[in-house]
Protein backbone atom coordinates (compact mmCIF):
# COMPACT_ATOMS: atom_id res chain seq x y z
CA UNK A 1 0.00 0.00 0.00
CA UNK A 2 0.79 3.16 -0.87
CA UNK A 3 1.01 5.77 1.71
CA UNK A 4 0.65 9.28 -0.07
CA UNK A 5 0.45 12.77 1.89
CA UNK A 6 0.86 15.90 -0.80
CA UNK A 7 -2.33 16.30 -3.16
CA UNK A 8 0.43 16.47 -5.49
CA UNK A 9 1.32 13.19 -5.17
CA UNK A 10 -2.05 11.60 -4.91
CA UNK A 11 -3.02 13.74 -8.66
CA UNK A 12 0.27 12.47 -10.18
CA UNK A 13 -0.56 9.10 -8.88
CA UNK A 14 -4.16 9.34 -10.17
CA UNK A 15 -2.96 9.94 -13.76
CA UNK A 16 -0.15 6.94 -13.73
CA UNK A 17 -2.84 4.31 -12.96
CA UNK A 18 -5.55 6.47 -15.28
CA UNK A 19 -3.03 6.11 -18.21
CA UNK A 20 -3.11 2.22 -17.71
CA UNK A 21 -6.71 2.39 -18.29
CA UNK A 22 -7.23 1.27 -14.73
CA UNK A 23 -10.18 2.59 -12.66
CA UNK A 24 -10.20 4.10 -9.52
CA UNK A 25 -12.83 3.83 -6.45
CA UNK A 26 -12.27 6.28 -3.52
CA UNK A 27 -13.59 5.54 0.34
CA UNK A 28 -13.37 8.66 2.57
CA UNK A 29 -12.91 8.44 6.14
CA UNK A 30 -12.08 9.95 8.93
CA UNK A 31 -10.38 7.05 10.69
CA UNK A 32 -10.70 4.75 13.43
CA UNK A 33 -11.65 2.11 11.10
CA UNK A 34 -14.37 -0.34 12.09
CA UNK A 35 -15.74 -3.23 9.78
CA UNK A 36 -18.56 -0.74 8.04
CA UNK A 37 -15.29 1.05 6.69
CA UNK A 38 -13.80 -2.16 6.06
CA UNK A 39 -17.35 -3.20 4.11
CA UNK A 40 -16.88 -0.11 2.44
CA UNK A 41 -13.60 -1.00 0.97
CA UNK A 42 -14.90 -4.38 -0.10
CA UNK A 43 -17.59 -2.91 -2.33
CA UNK A 44 -14.92 -0.54 -3.62
CA UNK A 45 -12.64 -4.01 -4.82
CA UNK A 46 -15.41 -5.59 -6.87
CA UNK A 47 -16.17 -2.57 -8.67
CA UNK A 48 -12.85 -0.86 -9.11
CA UNK A 49 -9.29 -2.01 -10.40
CA UNK A 50 -7.65 0.16 -7.52
CA UNK A 51 -9.03 1.31 -3.86
CA UNK A 52 -7.31 4.34 -2.49
CA UNK A 53 -8.61 5.06 0.98
CA UNK A 54 -8.38 8.94 2.46
CA UNK A 55 -8.15 9.17 6.25
CA UNK A 56 -8.05 13.05 7.03
CA UNK A 57 -10.38 14.12 10.32
CA UNK A 58 -11.65 16.76 8.45
CA UNK A 59 -11.98 20.06 10.96
CA UNK A 60 -14.18 21.61 8.71
CA UNK A 61 -17.22 19.78 9.32
CA UNK A 62 -17.15 19.84 13.15
CA UNK A 63 -18.56 22.62 14.98
CA UNK A 64 -16.63 24.90 17.56
CA UNK A 65 -18.62 22.79 20.43
CA UNK A 66 -17.99 19.66 19.35
CA UNK A 67 -16.08 16.60 19.38
CA UNK A 68 -12.91 17.59 16.61
CA UNK A 69 -10.35 17.44 19.47
CA UNK A 70 -11.13 14.06 20.98
CA UNK A 71 -12.44 12.77 18.09
CA UNK A 72 -10.65 9.05 18.29
CA UNK A 73 -7.64 8.18 16.47
CA UNK A 74 -5.64 5.36 15.58
CA UNK A 75 -3.20 6.07 12.79
CA UNK A 76 -1.48 2.31 13.73
CA UNK A 77 -4.06 0.10 13.40
CA UNK A 78 -5.95 1.82 10.48
CA UNK A 79 -2.89 0.96 8.83
CA UNK A 80 -2.50 -2.16 9.30
CA UNK A 81 -6.39 -2.99 8.48
CA UNK A 82 -5.95 -1.28 5.10
CA UNK A 83 -3.06 -3.04 3.99
CA UNK A 84 -4.89 -6.17 5.11
CA UNK A 85 -7.93 -5.27 2.64
CA UNK A 86 -5.09 -4.71 0.44
CA UNK A 87 -6.35 -1.44 -0.40
CA UNK A 88 -3.18 0.09 -2.97
CA UNK A 89 -3.28 3.57 -2.07
CA UNK A 90 -4.01 5.60 1.53
CA UNK A 91 -4.59 9.04 1.27
CA UNK A 92 -3.64 11.09 4.34
CA UNK A 93 -2.73 14.55 4.13
CA UNK A 94 -2.32 17.13 6.82
CA UNK A 95 -4.72 19.79 7.70
CA UNK A 96 -2.43 22.26 6.28
CA UNK A 97 -1.93 20.99 3.12
CA UNK A 98 -5.52 20.31 2.69
CA UNK A 99 -6.91 23.78 3.88
CA UNK A 100 -3.57 26.30 2.76
CA UNK A 101 -3.35 28.95 5.28
CA UNK A 102 -6.31 31.86 4.23
CA UNK A 103 -8.52 28.76 2.68
CA UNK A 104 -11.58 30.60 2.08
CA UNK A 105 -13.34 28.56 -0.61
CA UNK A 106 -16.01 26.17 0.37
CA UNK A 107 -19.18 23.82 -1.43
CA UNK A 108 -22.46 25.16 0.31
CA UNK A 109 -25.54 23.60 -0.53
CA UNK A 110 -28.28 25.61 0.21
CA UNK A 111 -31.55 23.84 1.40
CA UNK A 112 -31.32 20.12 2.70
CA UNK A 113 -27.75 21.12 4.42
CA UNK A 114 -29.71 23.54 6.34
CA UNK A 115 -32.56 20.95 7.73
CA UNK A 116 -32.11 17.40 10.33
CA UNK A 117 -28.26 16.77 10.56
CA UNK A 118 -27.57 20.46 8.92
CA UNK A 119 -29.95 22.28 11.84
CA UNK A 120 -28.28 20.56 14.80
CA UNK A 121 -25.13 20.93 13.55
CA UNK A 122 -24.73 24.54 11.28
CA UNK A 123 -21.95 24.84 8.69
CA UNK A 124 -21.25 20.68 9.23
CA UNK A 125 -22.22 19.96 5.43
CA UNK A 126 -20.69 22.85 4.32
CA UNK A 127 -17.36 21.17 5.77
CA UNK A 128 -18.16 17.75 4.40
CA UNK A 129 -19.12 18.96 1.18
CA UNK A 130 -15.64 20.85 0.60
CA UNK A 131 -13.58 18.02 1.76
CA UNK A 132 -15.16 15.64 -0.51
CA UNK A 133 -14.95 17.96 -3.13
CA UNK A 134 -11.15 18.33 -2.73
CA UNK A 135 -10.73 14.89 -2.04
CA UNK A 136 -12.27 14.15 -5.52
CA UNK A 137 -9.96 16.45 -6.96
CA UNK A 138 -7.14 15.01 -4.81
CA UNK A 139 -7.62 11.02 -6.18
CA UNK A 140 -9.60 11.70 -9.08
CA UNK A 141 -11.89 8.20 -9.16
CA UNK A 142 -14.27 6.65 -11.32
CA UNK A 143 -16.31 6.26 -8.36
CA UNK A 144 -16.43 6.84 -4.50
CA UNK A 145 -17.99 4.61 -1.85
CA UNK A 146 -20.19 6.33 0.66
CA UNK A 147 -22.34 4.00 4.11
CA UNK A 148 -25.96 4.02 4.09
CA UNK A 149 -26.03 5.47 7.97
CA UNK A 150 -25.07 8.88 7.13
CA UNK A 151 -28.12 9.23 5.06
CA UNK A 152 -28.41 12.95 4.77
CA UNK A 153 -24.37 12.92 3.72
CA UNK A 154 -24.96 10.57 0.78
CA UNK A 155 -27.99 12.27 -0.68
CA UNK A 156 -25.94 15.80 -0.48
CA UNK A 157 -22.70 14.12 -1.89
CA UNK A 158 -25.28 12.31 -4.78
CA UNK A 159 -26.74 15.88 -5.16
CA UNK A 160 -23.21 17.69 -5.13
CA UNK A 161 -21.10 15.33 -7.53
CA UNK A 162 -24.53 15.60 -10.35
CA UNK A 163 -24.94 19.13 -9.58
CA UNK A 164 -21.03 20.32 -9.69
CA UNK A 165 -20.71 17.60 -12.88
CA UNK A 166 -18.23 15.18 -11.04
CA UNK A 167 -18.10 12.25 -13.71
CA UNK A 168 -17.65 9.97 -10.34
CA UNK A 169 -20.62 7.51 -9.45
CA UNK A 170 -21.27 7.71 -6.14
CA UNK A 171 -21.80 4.10 -4.77
CA UNK A 172 -24.00 3.14 -1.13
CA UNK A 173 -22.76 0.81 1.15
CA UNK A 174 -25.26 -0.99 3.55
CA UNK A 175 -24.53 -0.07 7.60
CA UNK A 176 -23.11 -2.24 8.99
CA UNK A 177 -24.71 -3.50 12.77
CA UNK A 178 -23.25 -4.86 16.27
CA UNK A 179 -25.51 -7.97 17.09
CA UNK A 180 -27.66 -6.08 19.25
CA UNK A 181 -28.65 -3.58 16.14
CA UNK A 182 -26.28 -1.05 16.89
CA UNK A 183 -25.32 0.87 13.86
CA UNK A 184 -21.05 1.56 13.57
CA UNK A 185 -19.79 4.11 13.89
CA UNK A 186 -16.39 5.51 15.38
CA UNK A 187 -18.25 7.70 17.69
CA UNK A 188 -19.69 4.40 19.42
CA UNK A 189 -16.02 4.40 21.77
CA UNK A 190 -17.67 7.07 23.57
CA UNK A 191 -20.34 5.08 24.94
CA UNK A 192 -19.79 3.37 28.68
CA UNK A 193 -22.12 1.37 30.72
CA UNK A 194 -25.64 1.42 30.35
CA UNK A 195 -25.69 3.90 27.31
CA UNK A 196 -24.02 1.53 25.30
CA UNK A 197 -27.19 -1.32 26.38
CA UNK A 198 -29.53 1.25 25.41
CA UNK A 199 -27.86 2.84 22.55
CA UNK A 200 -30.17 -0.47 20.94
CA UNK A 201 -33.23 1.27 21.29
CA UNK A 202 -32.79 3.29 18.13
CA UNK A 203 -32.59 0.34 15.93
CA UNK A 204 -35.53 -1.15 17.51
CA UNK A 205 -37.38 1.75 17.02
CA UNK A 206 -36.58 2.02 13.51
CA UNK A 207 -36.99 -2.08 13.19
CA UNK A 208 -40.75 -0.94 14.88
CA UNK A 209 -41.74 2.01 12.20
CA UNK A 210 -40.53 -0.59 9.58
CA UNK A 211 -43.03 -3.25 11.10
CA UNK A 212 -46.06 -1.26 11.40
CA UNK A 213 -45.35 0.50 7.90
CA UNK A 214 -45.69 -2.97 6.29
CA UNK A 215 -48.85 -3.34 8.17
CA UNK A 216 -50.10 -0.40 6.36
CA UNK A 217 -49.43 2.24 8.76
CA UNK A 218 -48.87 5.09 6.37
CA UNK A 219 -49.19 8.34 9.10
CA UNK A 220 -45.89 9.52 9.43
CA UNK A 221 -47.22 11.25 12.79
CA UNK A 222 -47.87 8.14 14.32
CA UNK A 223 -44.93 6.42 13.43
CA UNK A 224 -42.80 8.69 14.33
CA UNK A 225 -44.73 8.85 17.74
CA UNK A 226 -43.95 4.89 18.10
CA UNK A 227 -40.14 5.26 18.02
CA UNK A 228 -40.38 8.20 20.06
CA UNK A 229 -41.96 6.84 22.67
CA UNK A 230 -39.19 3.85 22.78
CA UNK A 231 -36.27 5.78 22.23
CA UNK A 232 -37.55 8.14 25.44
CA UNK A 233 -38.16 4.74 27.18
CA UNK A 234 -34.07 4.80 27.45
CA UNK A 235 -33.57 6.78 30.33
CA UNK A 236 -29.88 8.27 29.05
CA UNK A 237 -31.73 8.92 26.02
CA UNK A 238 -32.00 13.05 25.02
CA UNK A 239 -34.05 13.36 21.42
CA UNK A 240 -32.66 15.35 18.73
CA UNK A 241 -34.82 14.40 16.04
CA UNK A 242 -37.20 11.90 14.70
CA UNK A 243 -38.11 12.11 11.48
CA UNK A 244 -39.73 10.39 8.24
CA UNK A 245 -38.41 11.98 4.61
CA UNK A 246 -39.56 11.53 1.53
CA UNK A 247 -36.27 9.43 -0.26
CA UNK A 248 -35.89 11.77 -3.41
CA UNK A 249 -36.38 15.26 -2.03
CA UNK A 250 -35.41 14.35 1.59
CA UNK A 251 -38.27 16.32 2.61
CA UNK A 252 -40.56 15.78 6.14
CA UNK A 253 -44.02 14.21 4.60
CA UNK A 254 -47.13 13.76 6.96
CA UNK A 255 -48.56 10.62 4.47
CA UNK A 256 -45.57 8.04 3.36
CA UNK A 257 -47.06 7.64 0.01
CA UNK A 258 -43.54 6.97 -1.89
CA UNK A 259 -40.19 5.64 -1.07
CA UNK A 260 -39.59 6.83 2.50
CA UNK A 261 -36.86 7.32 4.93
CA UNK A 262 -37.43 7.17 8.95
CA UNK A 263 -34.48 9.04 10.34
CA UNK A 264 -33.62 9.46 14.21
CA UNK A 265 -30.72 11.70 15.90
CA UNK A 266 -30.34 10.76 19.38
CA UNK A 267 -27.65 11.63 22.41
CA UNK A 268 -26.86 9.45 25.05
CA UNK A 269 -24.76 12.34 27.52
CA UNK A 270 -22.39 14.18 25.15
CA UNK A 271 -22.60 11.28 22.27
CA UNK A 272 -24.71 12.00 19.41
CA UNK A 273 -25.81 8.77 17.11
CA UNK A 274 -27.96 9.03 14.06
CA UNK A 275 -29.28 6.27 12.35
CA UNK A 276 -32.02 5.51 10.02
CA UNK A 277 -34.43 2.63 7.67
CA UNK A 278 -35.86 2.71 4.53
CA UNK A 279 -39.52 2.18 4.83
CA UNK A 280 -39.70 -0.32 2.38
CA UNK A 281 -42.88 -3.30 1.08
CA UNK A 282 -39.45 -6.02 1.61
CA UNK A 283 -35.92 -6.08 2.29
CA UNK A 284 -33.32 -5.55 -0.45
CA UNK A 285 -32.04 -8.44 -1.68
O1 LIG B 1 -18.52 10.11 6.75
C1 LIG B 1 -17.38 10.52 7.05
O2 LIG B 1 -16.55 9.81 7.66
C2 LIG B 1 -16.98 11.95 6.67
O3 LIG B 1 -18.05 12.81 6.76
C3 LIG B 1 -16.31 12.03 5.28
C4 LIG B 1 -17.25 11.63 4.16
C5 LIG B 1 -15.07 11.13 5.24
C6 LIG B 1 -15.86 13.47 5.01
O4 LIG B 1 -14.95 13.91 5.97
Amino acid sequence: MQKIESIQAMQQWARSVQRDGKRIALVPTMGFLHEGHLSLIRLAHEQADRVVVSLFVNPKQFGPNEDYDRYPRDYARDQQLLEAEQVDALFCPSAEEMYTPGHSVYVEEDAVSRVLEGESRPGHFRGVLTVVAKLFLAVQPDLAVFGRKDAQQLYLIRKMARELNFPIAIVAGPTVREPDGLALSSRNAYLAGTAREQAATLHRALKEALRLYREGERNAYRLRKVMMDMVLAASEAEMDYIEIVDTATFTPVTTVQGPALALLAVRFGSTRLIDNMELTAEDAP
